[in-house]
């Protein structure tokens, strides 16, 4: 049964440490009862203790998505007006509240409040007396409020200065900001803080201007001005209904690159990007970035394609108002924030330039701002009912940006990187006691979701239906049926059992067992799927699972497909006399055949092309198929998704060997596919910088009954050197063929040619010998751009000693002022498998570049370190001691980050007893612990329960 609790973690787009290697799980729900002190919002009547001595909260209902009411009270429109002050600010906000639509007349009007102190409260004007209303420490509650249309005046005192929650009203390095996703608006005044109470609002803010010069809100400025004592105001209009999560308010000393669109109904928007003016140089790519999602979202003709879209689906979306504003601040719990016309990013996810942002960062970016503005449709004009309907902006946003990078890059390769983001991210979670189904939060499987509707109904069948999503739903609050139904009608189809991807939780299994009959020249594909149990979830349906399909005949070719039956119906392939290739078989039962017909010889099938669905498949293909697959398919993802396949079965053959003191071989015909890849000059480089990296240790160990990370480390090391000592002058040749020689510039070659560069500088430094240590110092030392520079640091940091040291210490000092490149100066020290590197990842904590109160420090030193096996599933539990301390520690600072980091500890059942004795005693530690935030005890104690 969907639920989950009151404070649902907004399933952020890049959390901000994806690439420090760890991506901690969201909160979801918990209904256990209560064992230390826990800290809740509290009636503020002053500015608020320190979380330690908070009074002890009254327990959360858990939230049922079955319990689902439309809201009693209608709000209109909203007036705030805030007074910025040094110490407090004063919020004063005024409603007309009008019945709801099922509102019965005499129902207690209950506002959420969190932090505040109650100045004053008024209904039409009068004051209300102590017996007319009560607050505790989640609500203020009107007892009957007046029948019909009514104002409301609410007046609250608020603390942004100490606000370390970073929800709500806080300040990031002396500017003023908010972060109101998903319940933080509760924070800044008494409100019905819930998705579906869309309101028009106008906002105030009045402060010192010359400590906040510039004051800005949603939507367009329609006043401004000086008042007495120094201060200005700037009032603010949003002419769009929003709900209160997309409110924003930024004050602060901040400069702007300004710039201009054209939308398609030639209407000229204003653009800036505001951030300290010494920053304002490494803007031009997120400007960029914010052009260019304009442009792809609109429907364009040809002509006019500077960004050369040419193959785009673009959804015919233009931008709604004249302004369009990004703030950036250094200190934010998420990646960004979508609010409407005035977006916040943390710092990473704008600012770049050649020599201090990689590749990765200047990727990233552009995904990440085409995301928060493709949230203007898809999240802002259509937004979700309720919190369990996430997923509904979530998933189809993050497609919408996946499409968009894809469209400006490489498709393949960007279908590799986020399938592997699946695997890494996803998949564990889906498998530990955090298993949730994608309606509460999951937005990477979410955007499988969405992508599946693509692959079942075409580019122009998926654009019908989305079409018709905002025909019937703009400017309303809506569910994931809702999105359903507009896709199914738009098309006149049914997808049976397809719903059932929103409410079941777990990774699908699908196995598949071919076999060919030269007799009759038909070749079979019998199906079946199992969907495991997950927490709350013992029995489940079979799902609609779409398997693109293709034969490969024995020359590498494409067979034709002419017809294939399945359950009763023979399906005639080709369309228009044109020959099919590739297939998508609907497989919803539990288990199907489906039987391809007219096929001359024995094929080789190449299942789930580019990933139709997102499942673990286990395929009955023999060693030498994937082999052939690796050499042969068309279908580039699955050329590389063979070579993942046969890297992970060796991989585990080796860790077995391992496990019984054998001693470790490679296989020669892996060596050989991969130096066949190496050499094929017809292949994208950054594909075969892709097709020739191993995978990862926790994908290895999530396929094993008892994880061993120790095993897991010394095969994957094993197989790196050995490779690159047998591959060793390809892998030369790689590096010194793809120095750039010219100016940075990003786009997909120069990208494709340093991943190529890097990933071979990183198999030859395994080797520790003194020609590649050289090498990567040249390589250090000559580059001209951080994604050489930072590449050529990680190769010669593989391995410890003096080389490492000066050359990790150089870094610092070269770019100590830095704040963004001494994060990755951490995550590189804090991902490091060096023996023993708790004790490094400890003293880095005391470093004074370090703070814990900025989520992008924590996530790169502290979430980094959980992100290599070795070092935080040391078996002497000092990795696990490590992260219980500095959680605690955390916690007391930022809930939400808190509870990201101790995530790591919730699949600690996946271990050997030992580590998870050590593991379980650091949770029981955490849960035990006096004035522990709901966030983290939601989690622990979630972890911990059967
Ligand atoms: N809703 C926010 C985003 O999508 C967290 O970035
Ligand atoms: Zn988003």
């Amino acid at each position: 049964m969907a639920r989950r609790l009151i404070s649902p973690a907004a399933a952020c787009r890049g959390c901000g440490f994806v690439n420090a290697g760890f991506l901690g799980a969201v909160s979801s729900s918990h209904s256990a009862k209560f064992v230390g002190k826990r800290t809740s919002c509290s009636v503020a009547t002053e500015p608020p203790p320190a979380a330690t001595e908070k009074p002890e909260m009254d327990a959360p209902k858990e939230i049922f998505l079955k319990d689902y009411r439309k809201p009693d009270y209608l709000f209109d429109t909203v007036d705030l007006q805030f007074r910025l002050g040094e110490e407090k600010t004063i919020v004063t906000s005024k409603i007309v509240v009008s019945p709801g639509v099922e509102g019965s007349i005499s129902a207690p009007l209950v506002l959420h409040g969190c932090d505040l102190k109650l100045l004053s409260i008024k209904v039409n004007g009068t004051e209300l007396k102590g017996k007319e209303y009560t607050v505790d420490s989640r609500h203020l509650t009107i007892s009957t409020p007046p029948a019909g249309v009514f104002n409301l005046e609410i007046v609250t005192e608020i603390y942004p200065q100490l606000n370390t929650s970073l929800e709500g009203l806080y300040k990031s390095t002396g500017n003023f900001c908010t972060q109101c996703e998903a319940e933080g608006f509760r924070k800044i005044t008494y409100f019905q803080d819930r998705p579906d109470v869309m309101a028009k609002y106008t906002c105030r803010i009045e402060a010192d201007k010359t400590l906040y010069p510039v004051l800005l809100s949603n939507g367009n400025l329609i006043e401004q001005g000086d008042l007495e004592g120094g201060k200005h105001f700037a009032l603010w209009e949003d002419p769009f209904k929003k709900p209160s999560y997309l409110f924003a308010l930024v004050a602060g000393q901040l400069g702007c690159r300004e710039d201009s669109f054209v939308t398609c109904s030639g209407r000229n928007v204003t653009l800036r990007i505001w951030t300290p003016a010494q920053d304002l140089p490494k803007t031009a790519h997120a400007m960029y970035s914010l052009k260019a999602a304009m442009q792809w979202d609109e429907e364009i003709a040809d002509a006019i394609l500077p960004f050369g879209f040419a193959t785009c689906q673009v959804f015919g979306l233009e931008y709604d108002l004249d302004l369009f504003n990004i703030v950036v601040v250094p200190d934010f719990n998420m990646g960004a924030m979508e609010n409407k016309s005035l977006n916040i990013f943390q710092s990473r996810l704008v600012l770049a330039s050649p020599e201090t942002a990689t590749d990765g960062d200047y990727a990233a970016i552009l995904g990440v701002v085409g995301h928060e503005y493709f949230h203007n449709w898809t999240g802002n004009r259509v937004t979700c009912r309720d919190w369990f309907q996430l997923t509904l902006k979530e998933g189809l946003t993050v497609f919408r940006d996946q499409e968009f990078s894809s469209d400006l890059g490489c498709r393949t390769v960007k279908r590799i990187a986020d399938v592997s983001k699946l695997r890494i991210y996803q998949f564990p979670q889906d498998a530990g006691p955090m298993a949730h189904p994608i309606r509460p939060h999951s937005y990477i499987k979410g955007a499988e979701v969405v992508r599946m509707y693509k692959t079942m109904f075409g580019a122009s069948g998926f654009r019908k239906g989305m079409d018709l999503y905002f025909q019937r739903h703009d400017r309303q609050a809506v569910t994931c049926e809702d999105f359903y139904a507009a896709m199914c009608d738009a098309n006149n189809a049914q997808l049976p059992n397809f719903l059932q991807w929103y409410s079941q939780a777990g990774t699908p299994t699908v196995k598949v067992s071919s076999s060919y009959d030269p007799s009759s020249q038909t070749f079979s594909l019998k199906l079946s799927q199992e969907v495991p149990p997950t927490p709350g979830q013992p029995v489940k349906e079979p799902m609609f699972i779409p398997v693109a399909v293709g034969l490969v005949d024995s020359t590498g070719k494409d067979m034709p497909l002419t017809s294939v039956y399945s359950d009763g119906t023979l399906q005639t392939l080709s369309s228009d006399g044109k020959p099919v290739f590739t297939t998508v078989l609907q497989f919803k039962k539990k288990e199907e055949e489906f039987i391809f017909k007219n096929v001359p010889e024995k094929p080789v099938p190449s299942l789930l092309r580019g990933y139709s669905a997102p499942v673990r498949l286990d395929s009955d293909l023999s060693e030498s198929d994937l082999f052939f697959l690796l050499a042969n398919d068309s279908d580039e993802f699955n050329r590389w998704e063979a070579g993942q396949v046969l890297a992970r079965k060796l991989m585990l053959s080796l860790v077995a060997d391992f496990q019984q003191q054998k001693t470790l071989v490679l296989n020669p015909k892996f060596v050989d596919g991969l130096r066949s890849i190496l050499r094929n000059t017809s292949l994208d480089k950054e594909f075969i910088a892709k097709a020739i990296t191993l995978p990862g240790q926790g994908e290895i160990m999530d396929m094993m009954a008892v994880a061993d990370p120790d095993a897991v480390h010394t095969v994957r090391n094993f197989l790196k050197k050995e490779l690159a000592l047998q591959l060793k002058d390809d892998l030369l040749a790689a590096v010194t063929s793809n120095r750039s020689s010219e100016a940075y510039t990003f786009n997909h070659d120069s990208m494709a040619r340093h991943a190529l560069k890097n990933t071979c500088l990183a198999y030859l430094a395994s080797l520790n010998e003194p020609d590649v240590t050289e090498l990567a110092l040249h390589e250090y030392k000559t580059a001209t751009n951080m994604t050489e520079q930072f590449a050529a640091l990680a190769a010669l940091s593989q391995n410890p000693g003096q080389v490492r040291d000066d050359a990790l210490l150089d870094f610092y000092n070269k770019w100590q002022n830095d704040y963004l490149v001494v994060s990755k100066w951490f995550a590189l020290q804090a991902t490091s498998d060096i023996p023993g590197n708790v004790v490094n990842v400890q003293k880095l904590l005391s470093h004074p570049a370090f703070d814990m109160r900025n989520p992008n420090k924590v996530y790169s030193l502290i979430g980094g370190f959980c992100g290599s096996p070795v070092n935080f599933h040391a078996k002497d539990g000092s990795g696990y001691k490590f992260l219980g301390e500095v959680v605690l520690q955390l916690d007391k600072i930022n809930p939400q980050v808190a509870s990201r980091m101790v995530s790591a500890f919730s699949r600690w059942r996946r271990y050997d007893e030992t580590r998870q004795a050590l593991a379980k005693a650091q949770l029981e530690m955490i849960v035990s612990a006096n004035g522990l935030s709901e966030n983290v005890y939601e989690i622990a104690s979630k972890s911990l329960a059967d």
